[in-house]
């Protein structure tokens, strides 16, 4: 099915930047909230993204105009008889998506599809309430939607394949990378950004390094942004809830630092609302070395700072996803590479194993196993492949053949 016409449901950041590509393709699309005020400031969202490039040169203010002419603001159901997908970045409550879609579904026309851009929650779950489960997918894009080149396509239960092949092509018609991933806590993408972005948390709670400190040593290895930068781009308030999915489903290798839910509660929410790892604003609410001394005063040793304490935490995790079949050994490194930036000349965390050695990689987990604690307990690949001599570019094979 080619798809024609788009509606967003959810003017915030993601949903005005998903506005922004859908236009930015040539389709119309409307953009829904529940209020007005919530709309104007998704349509002046899409207008400011269009601004930049206007004011660095890339598009004249004319082209401005007619991209800005393809969005189309809404608070009710007007429009929605010929949209072909629906794509919700509404926020995180399984409940509220799945009454989302069931309205959705008796104003919009027999096939559209409806995608849903969760980071976190099941796609089967959300297709349940709905009376086109084969029509329901996950359609995830990555923060700031207009950059990141990746979109996961996460099929449910019931999504059939016609439904995953016209999100796919879709994707890839607005110049974006669709990689298929199955269906678990996190996905793919948020699955193995967690456990890194955590650790960088424990660090700091932990009085290893100072936030700056920590930022840099991971920039320095090539990532586009600091661990707690990213914490604050994406936020504070959002990264907890993804947490505890991932804690919910993996258990207590995935449990969430103490410093995050303390950042939450004292509404330090990150760029969104001026202050979260770092202040983005005048007006301090709080401030972090007393949240931090907080933490430490109910029981944290202190501990030693490496990068390799943050990489190799979403390494294991991209070994363990690759165990169990969540997605293949390039996609996986194709998806870090477009979700989250990881850097092109390591080829993604199987790659980057595969260059400083598996055996390598299998005891630096086991040596911070000893030092940190079992969450670093090595995924058993890891032990079969350094047993059976694949241990990455030095001897011809690894997760890939040299
Ligand atoms: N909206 C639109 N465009 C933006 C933007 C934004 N918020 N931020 C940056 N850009 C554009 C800039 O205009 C610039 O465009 P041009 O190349 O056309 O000039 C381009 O992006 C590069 O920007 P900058 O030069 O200002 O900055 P940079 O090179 O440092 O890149 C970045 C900024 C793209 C954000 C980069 O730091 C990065 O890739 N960071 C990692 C982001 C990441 O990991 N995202 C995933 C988060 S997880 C998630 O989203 C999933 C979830 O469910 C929570």
């Amino acid at each position: 099915m080619y798809i024609y016409k788009a509606a967003v449901i959810g003017a915030g950041t993601m949903g005005a930047g998903i506005a922004q590509v859908i236009t930015y393709s040539g389709l119309p699309v409307i953009l829904r909230d529940v209020t007005q005020e919530a709309v104007d400031r998704g349509l002046a969202t899409v207008r400011k993204i269009y601004q930049g490039r206007v004011d660095k040169g890339k598009m004249t203010a004319a082209e401005l105009e007619q991209k800005m002419a393809l969005v189309s603001g809404a608070t009710d159901d007007t429009g929605f008889s010929d949209v072909d997908i629906v794509i919700e970045a509404i926020y995180e409550d399984l409940e509220a998506k799945q009454k989302l879609f069931q309205a959705l579904e008796a104003v919009c026309p027999e096939g559209c599809i409806f995608a849903s851009n969760t980071s976190s929650l099941p796609i089967s779950a959300i297709a349940s309430a709905t009376k086109k489960p084969d029509k329901v997918i996950g359609m995830h894009f990555f923060n700031p939607a207009p950059v990141m080149k990746l979109v996961e396509v996460i099929p449910g239960l019931g999504t059939s394949q016609e439904t995953i092949d016209d999100v796919v092509l879709f994707s890839e018609s607005l110049r974006k990378i669709p990689i298929r991933v199955q269906e678990c806590a996190g996905f793919l993408v948020n699955r193995l950004l967690m456990p890194y972005l955590n650790e960088a948390a424990i660090a700091l709670q932990e009085g290893a390094a100072s936030a700056k400190g920590i930022d840099a040593a991971l920039v320095t290895l090539g990532m586009p942004m600091g661990p707690l930068t990213l914490f604050d781009m994406v936020g504070i308030d959002v990264s907890v809830k993804v947490a505890d999915i991932l804690h919910d489903a993996y258990g207590t290798r995935a449990t969430a630092a103490r410093i995050l839910r303390e950042l939450d509660q004292a509404g330090r929410h990150g760029l969104k609302n001026g202050a979260g790892f770092y202040d983005y604003a005048d007006e301090k609410k709080g401030d972090l070395d007393s949240l931090i001394q907080k933490v430490q005063a109910e029981g944290t040793t202190k501990t030693k700072f490496s990068a390799n304490r943050i990489i190799m935490p979403m390494i294991n995790e991209a070994v363990i996803s690759l165990q169990e079949g969540v997605a293949s050994a390039e996609d996986i490194d194709i998806a870090m590479m477009a979700g989250t930036g990881f850097p092109q000349d390591k080829g993604g965390p199987l790659h980057y194993a595969d260059q400083i050695g598996v055996d390598v990689v299998l005891s630096e987990l086991e040596a911070l196993c000893k030092t940190l604690g079992d969450r670093f307990w090595p995924a058993p690949m890891l032990k079969r492949m350094v047993q059976g001599g694949y241990l990455g570019q030095k001897s011809g094979k690894g997760f890939f053949q040299y």
